[in-house]
């Protein structure tokens, strides 16, 4: 009797420490709602999953892929969906083609078969923000996490240019102070971070992320002294044996005991000292994140649970609510351009770029086109989160 009188007095407590929480957390979520769908909508969700877990079963590299859309395009200009642009009305080069971006953003035709299949059935109303959230969401739950909820209601934005991305991104290399700012300033804290390093539970990193700690490391060091001798036998079989056009190309899984589950070995096998990626090596090492890996690694359902709400907050980082930037049509151009079925990026001269606001839809889809997948340059992965 009396054991039973405490528990309720605690989860009295509990609900009232959790409730002004909720309504805090629903102003940072600046005007996102779950189930934002529900009346116009209301299958949105629903497709999303469906045409996910289809292309999950053909290329399970889609889950990581996803996380690391939705992160790139989080951290620069909000979660608007302006990665997916191939082009803007001012003609500049997009976020796509920067090195952070270029050639190495995967399952990006799985958006735009979504985004087309939502458009079938509820023309103009789900954004292109919202459809890349869902998606990863989904991702995320068919690589293990438990599933979680996840606000709608971002719309898409007008701007994506290509210098705006590397300011934002954290390199490799990165120290973990640095990396921290980089997620404090977007409203995100120390501990969400270390969370959301946990995506490199899945995914690949390609050589130029990781080659460097085996050649001319520093001054004294020609190999990072941090990294794992077999990790490091690995990156020379991977990279150094092959041409160096082939090696931009090479990759390795972040976790290689099992690259396709959303578990904690990447964090057990971190505080072993075994990691590819320097700055996931000096988390482990830095007296701030140590302690949370400690206890993720100790407690996988702890993490998967802190992994879905920190995903949460990711995907409210600086979102378009309201009457602010436009639901779009088609993810790889903003409505105001016209474009034809099959994706195509503009080229524009720079004469044109610098008065491109100016230009009308017609003066633009004059121009050049060559197809979408032939973005970027050779030079290329310097950065990898995911
Ligand atoms: C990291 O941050 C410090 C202090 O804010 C700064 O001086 C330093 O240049 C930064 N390092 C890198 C590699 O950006
Ligand atoms: C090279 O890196 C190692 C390991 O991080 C460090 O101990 C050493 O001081 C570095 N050397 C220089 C010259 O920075
Ligand atoms: C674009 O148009 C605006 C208003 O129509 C004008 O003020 C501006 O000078 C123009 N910009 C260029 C670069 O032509």
């Amino acid at each position: 009797m009396e054991g039973r009188a405490r528990t309720s007095a605690a989860i009295f407590i509990l609900c009232s420490i959790l409730l002004p929480g909720a309504s805090a957390q629903h102003e940072r979520n600046g005007g996102l709602r779950v189930g934002f769908y529900d009346k116009t909508c209301p299958r949105a969700e629903e497709i999303v999953a469906e045409v996910v877990s289809d292309a999950y079963k053909k290329n399970r590299g889609i889950a990581a892929g996803f996380l690391r859309i939705l992160f790139h395009d989080c951290f620069v200009h909000g979660c608007d969906a302006s990665i997916l642009l191939d082009a803007t009305p001012s003609g500049g080069e997009t976020e796509k083609e920067s090195v952070a971006n270029a050639k190495s953003l995967r399952g990006l035709e799985v958006i735009d078969a979504v985004k087309d299949k939502l458009e079938s059935e509820c023309p103009g109303i789900v954004s292109c923000a919202d459809t890349l959230t869902f998606a990863t969401r989904d991702g995320s739950v068919l690589a293990g996490v438990p599933h979680y909820p996840m606000a709608g209601g971002r719309r898409d934005g007008l701007v994506s240019r290509k210098d705006d991305v590397i300011l934002n991104m954290a390199s490799p290399d990165l120290p973990v102070r640095n990396i921290t700012e980089l997620f404090v300033r977007k409203g995100l804290t120390q501990e969400e971070m270390v969370i959301l390093t946990g995506a490199h539970s899945i995914g690949i990193a390609h050589c130029p992320t990781f080659l460097y700690r085996i050649q001319d490391y520093n001054e004294t060091h020609r190999i990072d002294p941090k990294l794992d001798a077999a990790d490091a036998f690995k990156i020379i079989s991977t990279c150094q044996q092959v041409s160096s056009e082939k090696m931009v190309e090479a990759s390795l899984p972040l976790d290689a005991q099992s690259p396709f589950k959303m578990d904690n070995s990447f964090y057990k096998n971190l505080l072993k000292g075994k990691s590819l990626i320097e700055s996931d090596s000096a988390m482990s090492d830095d007296p701030m994140t140590r302690p949370i890996m400690e206890r993720v690694a100790a407690d996988e359902k702890k993490w998967l649970t802190m992994f879905g709400r920190a995903m949460a907050r990711l995907a409210a980082v600086d979102v378009k609510t309201g009457t602010k930037g436009e639901i779009r049509k088609n993810c790889r151009f903003v409505n105001s351009h016209k474009f034809s079925s099959t994706p195509v990026r503009l080229l524009i001269p720079a004469t044109l770029a610098d008065i491109g606001q100016n230009l009308s839809s017609s003066d633009i889809s004059s121009s050049e086109v060559i197809p979408s997948d032939n973005i970027g340059s050779a030079q290329d992965f310097i950065i990898s989160m995911t």
